[in-house]
């Protein structure tokens, strides 16, 4: 049972309030069609749109929604433009993690005055909607946060976005808000990015476990969590550990070409649910063996679920003092092996399904051997 520790470099006064997640950028190859399968998998709504069309000549954006989660996929028009070259080489992947704050020239100057490396000066936006202010500062890899003040803003999204309307009509799967997101990042890396968000963004570790507790013949790693004042954001960190086989992070690292984004949970209040329309709808999930379900509950005591359900979609299972926890993990979401999405729900636990490691690297263990990159 995983212990939960509240300590470091918690600080007074929250230097950097976030009122939580803004939106994700992804930065892909192809926009129109990455959104399409958001919509018809995942049940975003399509809510606006900036290209070619909306009087922007050099990317095209779409902006994705579902209840709290906001996502942008934005694709380069031409072939010498930072997205163009992000692209080449990490493939479709997350750029941007925003964060919804009530003063982005403070969030800016707070953090930069703390260490962190310039993406964008403050920046205000206007439009017959208002006006945004934004500003960013690069996390690890070529990941960036931009800090997003909009309380004088009604538009759809930002200054220079339309409203957008699919043909399609979409169907939402109860997908509530973003849990947590978690970046990788590389060899003795860890350490560096956990003072980072101690020290430039005053985020606080939430759980310490080291490569002892979630390795053992497996694919290794140590990960550790930091969390913001309020708690609204948490971002674990994986750095890759020695182990008898090739580390599922050394290989995301390969394919990635570097640190970035490794998952995106995302939670849910009915998991059965929004699972079985996933499955449905074609997104493919880790697998862990049947015996697993032989033994759950003795481990985590009475659940609200039928287990039946649990086993035909594959969903695992976790309890810490606190409560307990559903979650299950997708493969990855694009060519290459590199970002991937939880699915979680939680019955009072706080933590991450600690208890579910072990199966969980053994099923990505198969996978890499399918991959040939074990
Ligand atoms: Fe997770």
């Amino acid at each position: 049972m995983e212990t939960l520790t509240h300590s470091v470099s918690k600080q007074d006064v929250d230097f950097l309030p976030i009122n939580g997640t803004d939106y994700v950028e992804f930065y892909v190859g192809n926009a129109k069609q990455a959104a399409h399968f958001y919509q018809t998998a995942f049940g975003f709504e399509p809510v606006a749109y900036a290209g070619l069309e909306t009087g922007i000549r050099d990317k095209a954006s779409f902006v994705m929604q579902q209840n709290k989660i906001r996502i942008v996929f934005t694709a380069s028009l031409n072939a010498d433009s930072p997205i163009a070259e992000h692209v080449k080489k990490h493939g479709d992947g997350v750029k941007v993690v925003a964060l919804w704050v009530d003063d982005a020239t403070a969030a800016f100057e707070e953090t930069v005055k703390r260490g962190a490396k310039p993406f964008m000066k403050p920046e205000l936006q206007h439009d017959e909607n208002g006006e945004v202010i934004r500003s960013g500062i690069f996390t690890y890899g070529e990941t960036v946060h931009v800090f997003v003040e909009r309380k004088n803003y009604n538009g759809v999204f930002l200054p220079g976005y339309k409203p957008y309307k699919s043909n399609l009509k979409t169907e939402p799967i109860g997908l509530k808000y973003i849990d947590h997101m978690v970046g990788n990042v590389g060899w003795n890396e860890m350490n560096v990015w956990v003072k980072f968000y101690a020290e430039v963004m005053g985020f606080a570790q939430l759980v310490s476990f080291d490569d002892k507790d979630i390795s053992t013949d497996y694919t290794a790693l140590m990960s550790k969590v930091m969390q913001n004042g309020n708690g609204r954001i948490k971002f674990p960190i994986n750095e890759p550990a020695e182990g008898k086989k090739k580390s599922q992070i050394e290989e995301y690292l390969d394919f990635y070409n570097g640190p970035g984004i490794q998952h995106i949970a995302i939670a849910t209040d009915d998991i059965v649910a929004a699972v079985s329309k996933l499955q449905e709808r074609g997104i493919e999930f880790l697998k862990v063996p049947a015996t697993y379900y032989d033994t759950i509950l003795d481990r985590v005591g009475n659940i609200d679920e039928e287990l039946s359900d649990l086993r035909r979609l594959g969903i695992l299972v976790d309890r810490d003092e606190e409560g307990y926890l559903l979650q299950i993990f997708s493969k990855p979401v694009e060519d290459r092996p590199t970002l991937f999405y939880e699915i979680i729900e939680r019955k009072g636990a706080k933590s991450f399904g600690k208890g579910n490691f072990k199966a969980l690297f053994e099923a990505i263990e198969r996978e890499q051997q399918l991959r040939g990159t074990l």
